[in-house]
């Protein structure tokens, strides 16, 4: 049986229960002697405190109890996903990926599992890739996962990065529907600014290579986000054959409140429909968009019939946009 669309029926999130306000975070890296300000990551941000998991929280772990969360909310039981998808760059292993793990917790077993790994951009991929998958008949109902842990491949001696992120995760379940459902989604990436934003680190003959800590030049991928999340909302909308004014709630990757605010500028879509919560999550990467819209969701924002502009964009250089009837 195949379908002409895919619908999301539940969403999930979850945050490490230890939050790091910007105060503690200034007083722990001062003790090191780095100088950093709370006013100085507000003022360039937005963020005002992260999650941080506690050694041994995995982005496995985060992502089976996000999948349990949204499986809850759609009334479905782990037997009734054939196809589950993790996005995230901190996997707990080179492999098995993570969503097999995930789909071991749950006790799932038989349907697909795999990673998909596009940074920042992740979830948007994931939920497109889930997306076809549902409508060539590949599969009936998908778990579609965001999970990190960024804070383990953070250099805390950096003040330039360690400051921006946070740990968590957030899903989506989707399942095959006549009625729309997933409306338009773009995808892009760019490899020729692989540099800009990577961890370029490895396993290699048991030893790590490379530097397996996160490097980024900000101003390069502050111009590059702010373009391309412009420019994709337009694709997206224009494939749906939809204005922006049809847009009752956009949900960028949740990077930086000043990428938020340019982006939602420059596609005159008014703050007051934007879903932002870098202030108290940071930026959780390929979790960042789910923990929004579970957020947006649960709080009563989003409702039946809203039509939702999800975009991402980060490392590789990737992004992309799903635009979603709920
Ligand atoms: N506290 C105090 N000072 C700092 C800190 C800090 N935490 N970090 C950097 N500085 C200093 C720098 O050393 C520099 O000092 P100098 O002038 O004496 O050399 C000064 O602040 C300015 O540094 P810039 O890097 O030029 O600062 P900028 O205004 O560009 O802000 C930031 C940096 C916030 C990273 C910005 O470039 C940005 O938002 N970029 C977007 C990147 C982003 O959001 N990345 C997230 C991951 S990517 C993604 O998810 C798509």
């Amino acid at each position: 049986m195949t379908y002409r669309y895919s619908r999301i029926v539940g969403t999930g999130s979850i945050l490490p229960p230890r939050i790091v306000t910007n105060q503690q975070l200034v007083a722990e890296l001062g003790s090191r002697g780095i100088e950093t300000s709370d006013e100085w990551i507000v003022e360039r941000t937005g963020i005002r405190q992260r999650h941080i998991a506690d050694e041994g929280v995995t982005s496995s772990r985060l992502a089976t109890e996000a999948g349990r969360r949204a499986l809850d909310a759609a009334r479905l039981d782990p037997s009734d996903i054939d196809l589950i998808i993790v996005a995230t760059s901190t996997p707990d292993f080179v492999f098995p990926s993570t969503a097999c793990l995930v789909q071991k917790e749950l006790g799932a077993a038989g349907g697909a599992a795999f990673d998909v790994q596009a940074v920042c951009t992740g979830f948007v991929y994931a939920f497109s890739v889930a997306d076809s998958m549902i409508r060539s008949g590949l599969a009936h109902r998908a778990l579609v996962v965001g999970a990190e842990v960024f804070s383990r491949i953070l250099d805390w001696n950096d003040r330039g990065t360690c400051v921006l992120f946070g740990d968590g995760a957030g899903a989506v379940v989707l399942a095959g529907s006549d009625e729309p459902g997933l409306l338009a989604a773009k995808l892009h990436a760019d490899g020729r600014h692989e540099s800009i934003l990577r961890t370029a680190g490895n396993v290699c003959h048991g030893e790590i290579t490379g530097h397996p800590y996160l490097t980024m030049d900000g101003q390069a991928v502050f111009k590059l986000a702010v373009s391309v999340l412009d420019s994709v909302a337009r694709e997206t909308l224009a494939e749906a054959h939809l204005p922006i004014e049809a847009v009752d709630w956009m949900i960028p990757h949740q990077a930086n409140v000043r990428i938020l605010n340019a982006t939602a500028r420059r596609l005159h879509i008014p703050l007051s429909r934007v879903v932002v919560t870098v202030d108290s999550h940071a930026n959780t990467s390929a979790a960042s968009i789910p923990l929004a819209l579970d957020q947006a969701v649960r709080d009563g924002r989003i409702r039946a019939g809203h039509n939702v502009l999800m975009e991402g964009v980060g490392g590789g250089f990737t992004w992309g946009a799903v635009l979603v009837r709920f």
